[in-house]
């Protein structure tokens, strides 16, 4: 069952990416099992799935109270005029806070492509099929569940998905009325002064910020995994004023087919633009070499160890051929001068395991 699911769980995705025309591409998958192409390592395709399934399929509870704090904080009989969500994932809080609002313009944003175009077409009124494998299924059936994805209603067409970076967002500067920003400041690579800097561009005169969701910062330096307190003065000192606050409990990520439940202290910070925030370099996920390749790729001294264990890798790879074994090829390895061959076989057995390792494991989906 399980099988057949992921099967057609990757049919499913492939579908849903058509826009992205991957089927383009003509390398071999070895080709690009080799380059590794992957999003940014702490973010994959599939990392807020299960966000999909909450948004579209479980039912409102959740979701409503989200929208319901969100809501609480925004004057609701006043010009809502241009909305922007930041990390707006599957999209189901942008929806819910546009048909509340019912603003001139919301614009939901996110990196990530497959939720953000299947955002778009739930929004345009689509009904999708999509697997959910819950964390812990509560019967066998749950273990690959196809649900049916559907939005209330389609929004209209003052609702746009723009796929782009939250750090570098594609708007000129005072385009909106509101940005809200949910369960993304704490997930972002940035310290969160730099964030509130990019909001405050971001934002109109007097516009007003919400930061809804966690504060559970990952950064490797402790001293930017701000608390409450020290994150109301970061935001404080990025040009807002009026800074409010509140936390409540709700139910987060409750699938109705999984044992696992989460409980979340939520916490909404509400902040107005005051004045423009010092003006920062704008963030750089990557070196312009690499964007742009237009300038030669540094040859530093960490990508000249790479080069030479990488072309030992090869070497190695390449002398397996159904008949030596690991002292054959270490004996290779001496002859060509690589290293003693003792040391060369217990060196190859090391990696010779890593590779069998690998290659017990399933491919994934
Ligand atoms: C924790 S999820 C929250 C999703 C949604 N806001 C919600 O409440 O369900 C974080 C979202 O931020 C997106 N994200 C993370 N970094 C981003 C970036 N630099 N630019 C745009 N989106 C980003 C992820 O793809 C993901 O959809």
């Amino acid at each position: 069952m399980l099988r057949q699911a992921y099967r057609s769980h990757a049919g499913n995705l492939q579908e849903l990416l058509t826009p992205l025309e991957l089927g383009r591409l003509q390398a071999t998958h070895e080709s690009y099992l080799a380059l590794r192409t992957r999003l940014p390592s702490d973010q994959a395709l599939n990392t807020y799935y299960a966000n999909i399934h909450r948004d579209w399929e479980w039912g409102n509870d959740e979701n409503e109270r989200s929208a319901n704090l969100v809501t609480d904080t925004i004057n609701a009989s006043g010009n809502h005029g241009t909305i922007l969500v930041l990390g707006a994932g599957a999209g189901r809080l942008a929806y819910d806070l546009h048909t509340r609002l019912n603003s001139e313009l919301t614009v939901a944003l996110d990196f990530n492509p497959m939720l953000l175009l299947l955002a778009q077409r739930l929004m345009r009124g689509a009904t999708i099929k999509l697997h959910e494998f819950p964390i812990a299924p509560v019967t066998i059936e749950d273990c690959a569940r196809l649900g049916t994805l559907a939005a209330p209603a389609p929004v209209g067409d003052r609702f746009e998905c723009v796929l782009g970076d939250a750090l570098r967002p594609p708007f000129s500067a005072g385009s909106f009325n509101i940005v809200i920003t949910p369960w993304l400041v704490d997930i972002l690579p940035t310290d969160l002064g730099r964030t509130a800097a990019e909001v405050n561009r971001l934002l109109k005169p007097d516009g007003q910020w919400i930061c809804f969701g966690s504060l559970s910062f990952a950064h490797d330096r402790k001293s930017k995994c701000y608390s409450l307190e020290e994150s109301l003065a970061v935001i404080a000192q990025s040009g807002f004023k009026s800074l409010d606050s509140r936390q409540d409990e709700i139910p987060y990520m409750r699938s109705p087919y999984s044992r696992h439940a989460r409980q979340e202290k939520v916490v909404t910070i509400t902040a107005t633009k005051n004045e423009n925030a010092a003006r920062r370099q704008r963030h750089t996920a990557l070196p312009d070499w690499l964007v742009t390749g237009n300038d030669p790729v540094p040859q530093s001294q960490s990508f000249q160890v790479q080069a030479l264990s990488t072309r030992i890798h090869a070497f190695i790879m390449s002398m397996i051929d159904g008949k030596r074994s690991l002292r054959d090829m270490a004996l290779l390895m001496e002859q060509q001068r690589l290293m003693p061959q003792e040391e060369a076989q217990q060196a190859i057995r090391s990696f010779l395991i890593k590779m069998h390792e690998d290659s017990q494991k399933p491919a994934g989906h």
